[in-house]
């Protein structure tokens, strides 16, 4: 698509509408209308904005929109640049000022726009300037989609989407850790993990078209990379595999999968709040010997790339036993802070 044709843009009544809306969604429009009456007046603010495409030069825009995200674990100021050259940002203007934001990227063989780093500035929250930004991407950047895809994790928001149109694709539980490079560093050690093995393209291939093997470690049939969801299709092992480093314990043979296969998956972040590490893990998390392998090579691999203040997100499917993770990480020093679901969803374009 020419740069031109999606540069600039203003909103028509009719580019906002997605078709008509069901029951429900009228009744939560209403009640959210509500909400809002209540809570911040719905104005005409948004008269005059325009959107378009960012570039490398809107860096500073991009940041002010909304500072000290997520507790400090937001990663645009750090990596807005690098993301920019295999995403599309897109971003709302009143007058000069920015006023949103956003990160989306075309996946699942075309089909899916997958939307992240979205953020409102704050005195513009609840009048609609995200639903807006997100059809006008919608409307230019791909004809072949036909859904938008996005993971949250705020409970409130979920059971409102549940109303709704959009469509739970899978969920997956979240555990966040603090620690320090120089304790962990003391702790970690030297140990021999020459049974794990560095996950390439070919092997995730491979991987993929194994159904006993996927139906067991990825049952949402979804693949969970650093908070990105993916379809199960070989046109996404360059996304999934782009920054990050993933490790087995065992090779996919045929049709036959031992349970004790498991894989890990880890991404680093430089952040406000110090260095963010998300480890997905895709299948059980109960053997000790096969939590310790996986975890230890992942973190001695990283420890370069770490500052003094860790923060690591450990995510694993739903319902399985915490008790041996927990064990295993206090041994290396970290606290446990938090603990949350996340919630793949999909919404019809
Ligand atoms: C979430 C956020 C972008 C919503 O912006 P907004 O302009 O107030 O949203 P709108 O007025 O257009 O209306 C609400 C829409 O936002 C969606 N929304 C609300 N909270 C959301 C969340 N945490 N993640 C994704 N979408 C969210 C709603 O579902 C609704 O869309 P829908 O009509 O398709 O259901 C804004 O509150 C924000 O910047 N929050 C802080 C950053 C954040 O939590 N980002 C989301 C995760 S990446």
């Amino acid at each position: 698509m020419a740069d031109e044709e999606i540069n600039c843009w203003k909103p028509a009544a009719d580019d906002i509408h997605f078709g008509k809306p069901t029951t429900d969604e009228i009744n939560l429009m209403k009640s959210k209308r509500k909400e809002l009456d209540v809570k911040k007046p719905m104005t005409d603010d948004l008269a005059g904005i325009t959107f378009r495409t960012t570039t490398a030069e809107d860096y500073d825009d991009v940041i002010s929109v909304r500072r000290h995200l997520y507790d400090g674990a937001d990663y645009i100021p750090y990596r807005y640049y690098e993301l920019l050259e295999h995403n599309t940002g897109f971003a709302g203007f009143i007058d000069s000022t920015m006023v949103c934001f956003m990160f989306a990227t075309v996946i699942d063989d075309g089909e899916s726009i997958l939307l992240r780093s979205i953020r409102v500035r704050d005195e513009y929250e609840g009048k609609g300037v995200y639903t807006r930004l997100r059809a006008f991407c919608m409307k230019n950047l791909s004809h072949t989609a036909n859904k938008a895809v996005f993971l949250i994790s705020s409970p409130t928001h979920f059971e409102q989407l549940c109303r709704g149109s959009a469509k739970l694709v899978f969920s997956r539980h979240t555990m966040m850790f603090g620690n320090t490079t120089k304790s962990l560093r003391g702790l970690l050690g030297l140990r021999d993990e020459s049974f794990l093995q560095r996950v390439d393209s070919s092997f995730l291939g491979e991987l993929l078209r194994n159904r006993t093997a996927t139906q067991y470690l990825f049952p949402e049939n979804r693949v969970l990379i650093n908070w990105i969801p993916y379809q199960l299709v070989p046109s996404n092992i360059e996304w999934m595999l782009r920054g990050t480093e993933v490790f087995s314990n065992a090779v996919p043979k045929q049709d036959k999968i031992k349970s004790e296969m498991m894989i890990s998956a880890i991404n680093v972040d430089q952040c406000e709040a110090g260095t963010v590490v998300t480890l997905d893990l895709f299948g059980d998390v109960c053997d000790e010997e096969m939590i310790t392998g996986h975890i230890y090579i992942q973190l001695q691999k990283a420890l370069d790339r770490f500052g003094d203040i860790l923060v690591l997100y450990i995510i694993f499917q739903e319902h399985q036993d915490t008790k041996t993770v927990l064990h295993v990480l206090s041994k290396l020093g970290w606290s446990k802070v938090d603990n949350y679901a996340v919630y793949g969803v999909e919404k019809s374009i």
